[in-house]
């Protein structure tokens, strides 16, 4: 493991949320170690770390804000807890 993957505190992919449009049904996977180079989304990267990545199955088709600092409070969407980071 890397010292870069080795911390308590998920890596900040970055300072504000990513907006995408969610399709009905589909699951998403959003990463939550920061480390994945798919973002907002999971990779498989986080196996080196202790984070998890978090489903999200889309009920409707609608543009949504994955967090992209990854300390929200709300995952795996933004709640604008970027703004006093
Ligand atoms: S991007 Fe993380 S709270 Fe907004």
């Amino acid at each position: 493991m890397s010292d870069d993957l080795n911390h308590s505190e998920p890596h900040m992919a970055q300072k504000g949320p990513y907006e995408l449009e969610v399709q009905e049904g589909r699951p998403y996977l959003w990463c939550a170690c920061g480390h994945a180079e798919t973002q907002p989304f999971c990779n498989g990267t986080h196996r080196a770390t202790s984070f998890l990545p978090l489903v999200h199955h889309a009920e409707k088709t609608e543009t949504v804000y994955f967090c992209g600092c990854k300390r929200t409070k709300t995952p795996p969407f933004c709640d604008g807890t970027h703004n006093s980071l």
